[in-house]
């Protein structure tokens, strides 16, 4: 079956992508797979300069999924570009740049070192940054700053596909798809983390040194699911459903939601060849199921009983 999904002016061979953080700047992954075979590989946060992240511990085990802090680390988005960005296939795999910032001028400015990049396919904006300036609630969570920070972004992108990834931590999630659709995004992925907390009863103490972290994995898939199929019903641009996907089945119940790609995040931790085989698993399922294409399938769910 024809695997390859177009939108937004972006053409993705299959509709399986990595998610953000979870893959490194890809090459990490090489030895478990061919990066070809992915649609499209979002590279971990980039910032303009260099981020040490948070302190450890950062990470923590939760029964069916994983709390994280930490904080993009990352070493600034010149470096990706001199020396990361060459050794990727972007000739076969689109390659996706995921933008964080903590205002819109800073978020304009890093689009505009990628905008000239050949090998960046789109840019992904991560509005999760805690602005200062609002009293310390996060950019995803506004939508004037949503609108706001897309806007910027668009303008300095020369052209590319801005995709804005939104979070879940807000009341009505349609609100900040039609604030980030409004300031000219070419699509939108959701969901990303959700705001959690472990402690540790023997030690007294939280699992993670930041409180507060991103819950990830097969917990958050139900909520995922449900945001998707809300913010498809309410904007017009396409999205990429992203949230517990561990196999062909999930990934599949994304499309059927109306998603039109998906990435995948925490999975890749657990099976580092998991998302290279994604899409012929895919394939195979729609098959199995009597589906006539991807395009027929997506979007083909049945309200009534
Ligand atoms: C360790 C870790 C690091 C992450 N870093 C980023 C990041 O830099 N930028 C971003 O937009 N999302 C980041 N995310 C969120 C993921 O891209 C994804 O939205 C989220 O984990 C939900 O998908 P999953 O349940 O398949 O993991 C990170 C997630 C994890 C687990």
């Amino acid at each position: 079956m024809d695997m390859q999904t177009s939108f937004g002016g972006l053409t993705l061979k299959n509709p399986v992508m990595t998610a953000s953080g979870t893959f490194g700047f890809g090459l990490e992954f090489a030895p478990y797979g061919d990066l070809k075979r992915l649609g499209g590989l979002v590279a971990k946060g980039l910032s303009l300069k260099p981020r040490e992240g948070n302190p450890m511990p950062r990470l923590a085990e939760t029964p069916c999924g994983m709390l994280n802090a930490i904080g993009i680390q990352n070493p600034g988005v010149e470096h990706f570009v001199r020396t990361v960005l060459p050794s990727l296939p972007w000739k076969d795999v689109a390659v996706v740049a995921n933008l964080y910032a903590c205002d819109a001028e800073e978020f304009g400015e890093l689009a505009g070192v990628l905008a000239g990049e050949e090998g960046i396919a789109a840019l992904e904006v991560n509005v999760s940054c805690p602005n200062v300036k609002e009293g310390g609630i996060a950019f995803g969570q506004d939508p004037k700053q949503i609108g706001r920070v897309t806007e910027a972004v668009k303008r300095n992108a020369g052209g590319k596909h801005v995709m804005v990834k939104l979070s879940p931590n807000v009341t009505d999630i349609t609100v900040c798809a039609r604030a980030a659709a409004e300031g000219g995004a070419d699509s939108l992925s959701l969901i990303n983390t959700l705001s959690g907390m472990a402690v540790d009863i023997r030690r007294r103490r939280p699992r993670l040194a930041n409180v507060i972290g991103g819950l990830s994995g097969p917990a958050i898939k139900p909520v995922a699911l449900r945001c998707v199929h809300q913010v498809v019903q309410s904007v017009d641009i396409p999205v990429v459903g992203i949230g517990g996907i561990a196999s062909a089945e999930d990934a599949l119940e994304f499309l059927l939601v109306g998603a039109h790609a998906v990435q995948v995040g925490t999975a890749n931790f657990l099976r580092p060849d998991f998302s290279f085989g994604l899409a012929d698993d895919m394939a195979a399922l729609l098959e199995e199921i009597g589906a006539e294409s991807l395009e027929a399938f997506r979007g083909s769910l049945q309200m009534e009983f």
